[in-house]
């Protein structure tokens, strides 16, 4: 069977997340997953493992440290070959948004008076306030604005911003609101021609597919494993040329240990290895849609990237084209997922109503959802959207099912 062939076995997906069998959400269409995603199983064995007989100071001796340490090791390797990293390119820290800010505190000694930085309007605020506050070393921020029609970041405008002053481009991968995904690896080349650091922001991308870093070329990239169907940490990914080049912001004697060097202090060591739980979920999804055993883990991630966004385009769409067409709500970004160019998560707004009213209709007829500007206010200001009440968004993942779409669709026609 070739892999046109192949499609995401639901039953099987959704068997191995405990929550859709949970008393209290199992009722439930969740679509809050751009939020934080559910875990597998493995995910929580693996904690439970940890937590068990393994929650002692890892890397010494006796037994279980020695375990301790190897999975939380074990958890690493695993991560940097599923994106296409050498282990030494990551570090797995309590979240994005702390993530860029130690790294805009580690890259503040690269700039000078009158150096350029682009940031953009479309991004969560994560990658942009740590990225704004550089101005206090005398950068100029420059805004990378999106399409008023579109709402895309339109490369030709780039082009315009970045010269030879521009020192860093912080831009996302995904946009959280928008849906829309960047071209980071065209991003990334036009940014090296002016030797500019690219820090992509994967947050809303990785969850419907894990990045191949070394192809998109990207110097930084940043995404949350709670949304990544894991525990509350986020994994930073840099290149070595460059880490190893960053002030130490840890511990003296760590001097040249990068990318110890990066964060100050260690990671959370349960949950770290818990990630082996989400390797574990990826082989296990692979080996039932597929027979070749001897593929590479990024190999078998490309397959199941594909899969999953097949499964998601197929699902997503009857939404988009229902938003689209309903002159009740206003839809935001594209009317229709082609090709993986935008992601399942869908922002829309009601002209009869508010977004906190809809999104509690919405939650009595037991789907889960809400309104908010999810931290990317700058985009919904740019939108002219109010701040407070914000969208309401649907975020859909893999182990979202028909059931679940046509089970919105009935509600939204009730309510237009
Ligand atoms: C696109 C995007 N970037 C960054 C973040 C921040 O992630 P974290 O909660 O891990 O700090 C989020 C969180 O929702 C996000 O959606």
């Amino acid at each position: 069977m070739t892999q046109e062939n192949i499609k995401l076995d639901i039953d099987f997906v959704r068997s191995q997340f405990p929550a859709f069998k949970d008393p209290l959400s199992k009722d439930w269409s969740f679509f809050e997953n751009a939020g934080g995603s559910y875990v597998p199983r493995n995910v929580i064995d693996k904690l439970t493992k940890f937590m068990t007989s393994t929650k002692v100071q890892p890397y010494a001796e006796y037994p279980m440290s020695k375990i301790a340490g190897n999975n939380m090791d074990k958890a690493t390797k695993y991560f940097s070959q599923m994106i296409n990293a050498q282990e030494n390119e990551i570090l797995v820290g309590g979240s994005t948004s702390i993530n860029l800010y130690v790294l805009s505190n580690a890259l503040k000694f690269i700039i000078k008076p009158g150096d350029e930085i682009i940031v953009t309007n479309q991004d969560h605020e994560a990658n942009i306030s740590p990225w704004r506050r550089l101005r206090d070393r005398g950068a100029k921020i420059i805004e990378w604005k999106f399409d008023k029609n579109s709402h895309e970041l339109e490369i030709s405008e780039l082009k315009k911003l970045i010269n030879n002053k521009t020192k860093i481009l912080a831009v996302t991968h995904c946009s959280n609101i928008i849906g829309s995904i960047n071209n980071l690896k065209e991003i990334c080349e036009i940014a090296h021609k002016f030797n500019t650091l690219v820090i992509g922001d994967g947050v809303s991308f990785a969850p419907h597919g894990f990045p191949d870093v070394k192809e998109l070329g990207v110097d930084f990239y940043t995404f949350s494993l709670y949304k990544t169907y894991g525990p509350h940490l986020a994994l930073l990914y840099g290149k070595e040329e460059i880490l190893k080049k960053l002030p130490n912001q840890n511990h003296e004697f760590l001097n040249g240990k990068y990318p110890y060097t990066i964060n100050p202090g260690g990671p959370n060591h349960e949950e770290l290895a818990s990630l082996i739980g989400i390797y574990d979920y990826f082989e296990n999804l692979y080996l039932h849609h597929f027979n070749d055993k001897d593929s590479s883990i990024l190999e078998k991630i490309k397959k199941i990237n594909k899969l999953i966004s097949d499964h998601e385009e197929i699902i997503a769409n009857p939404i988009l084209d229902y938003l689209n067409k309903s002159k009740h709500f206003n839809l935001i970004g594209k009317s229709k997922i082609i090709n993986k160019d935008r992601a399942p998560t869908i922002s829309f707004t009601s002209n009869k109503m508010s977004s906190r009213e809809l999104s509690d209709i919405l939650v009595k007829n037991n789907i889960a959802t809400r309104n908010d500007n999810f931290y990317a206010w700058r985009c919904l200001q740019s939108l002219g959207i109010d701040t407070i009440d914000g969208v309401v968004r649907i975020s859909i993942v893999h182990y979202n099912s028909k059931n679940d779409v046509d089970k919105l669709i009935d509600v939204l026609k009730k309510i237009n």
